[in-house]
């Protein structure tokens, strides 16, 4: 239960455990917030600019934010009341579910590899297949007693946002509507993350930089922000907004766009002001579907970047721990 961050939060300092080495430490900096990702209204009534919006987001930033996506505020509210309460229940409860092994269905886990880690992160997670939703909810927490229910409505109409983003995508990319529509997408993961209150944010992180190794992420922060995005060299904060998704593409994505459209590198800063609960949801390709980058976007000018694999293989390959995103992708570059 130690390993549970929560269960260290009334102390005065960040324990030695969770403090980096000099050179690796958020320190006293502060990122800049303005000039960030670019926002795009989805309720647009120009669908072709927004489809232009959102290509050129994928190309240069691999990140944005989503308002006006149909999903109902009450809808996100109660995702991120239940998220909340999760956490707040006394640390026991969530012990129960606590496991390091990555094959457990639904689990929460602290940091990223509690065991496999020199440093540890100011993190703790719960995060379960969430689709088909008959297919496992009935794994899903008991409590607090509305988060199946909660979970259940949310899941179904993120999916549904996620996947019109997918055809806007497929659009501009001048790929069929439903590329992504099959088994591509057939696997979702809902992931909360709580970042409690630190002692002392020069000193640890929440999450470390990463790419997220799926096809693409949407993410609800709440009130509030802590999440920071590469740049041009430089990283830069993600604004909170109230309702919007920040949405983000992962390897996968690269890959079948043939490197046109970017996963970018990511991370988290703590806080010691607030504690910060994300809900984030996961997109991923079944584990048999081959990866490879799509056809028709190969031609003489420009050949493929990446091989055909196996999804399998790259979960295998991906590793969490390692904080530089070309070690993965390194195996199936061309
Ligand atoms: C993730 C992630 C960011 C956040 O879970 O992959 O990047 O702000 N989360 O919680
Ligand atoms: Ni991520």
């Amino acid at each position: 239960m130690e390993k549970l961050v929560s269960s260290r939060v009334n102390k005065q300092s960040v324990p030695e455990s969770y403090v980096f080495p000099p050179e690796k430490r958020p320190g006293d900096v502060a990122v800049r917030t303005c000039n960030s990702i670019p926002v795009i209204d989805l309720g647009g009534s120009d669908q072709a600019e927004v489809i232009e919006q959102i290509l050129r987001a994928c190309e240069e930033y691999g990140f944005f934010q989503l308002v006006n996506h149909g999903v109902p505020e009450k809808s996100i509210n109660d995702m991120m009341g239940v998220a909340m309460e999760f956490f707040e229940m006394p640390v026991e409860e969530r012990a129960k579910l606590y496991s390091e092994d990555p094959s457990q269905v639904v689990r929460v886990k602290a940091s990223i590899r509690y065991d496999n880690e020199d440093v540890h992160y100011w993190r703790e997670n719960l995060r379960h297949p969430s689709h088909p939703v008959e297919k496992f909810i009935n794994l899903w927490p008991e409590k607090p007693s509305r988060y199946r229910d909660v979970a259940a409505t949310y899941s179904v109409e993120v999916r549904g946002v996620a996947l019109r983003i997918l055809e806007l995508i497929c659009e501009g990319l001048g790929l069929e509507r439903d590329y992504f529509g099959d088994e591509l997408s057939s696997t979702q993961v809902l992931s909360i993350n709580h970042y409690p209150k630190c002692p002392d944010p020069s000193l640890t992180w929440g999450l470390q930089q990463h790419c997220d190794p799926n096809i693409i992420t949407l993410l609800l922060q709440g009130e509030v922000s802590g999440l920071q995005v590469f740049k041009d060299g430089e990283w830069m904060g993600v604004e909170a907004l109230p309702n919007a998704y920040v949405v983000n593409l992962g390897q996968q994505m690269q890959i079948i766009s043939n490197g046109r459209l970017k996963s970018v590198k990511h991370r988290v800063a703590t806080n010691s002001t607030a504690a910060r609960t994300t809900v984030v949801a996961f997109i991923y390709p079944d584990k048999d579907s081959i990866i490879a980058p799509a056809p028709t976007l190969v031609d003489v000018k420009s050949s493929p970047l990446y091989r055909a694999f196996r999804f399998q293989e790259f979960v295998n390959t991906y590793t969490d721990i390692s904080d530089d995103k070309e070690t993965t992708l390194k195996h199936f570059k061309l």
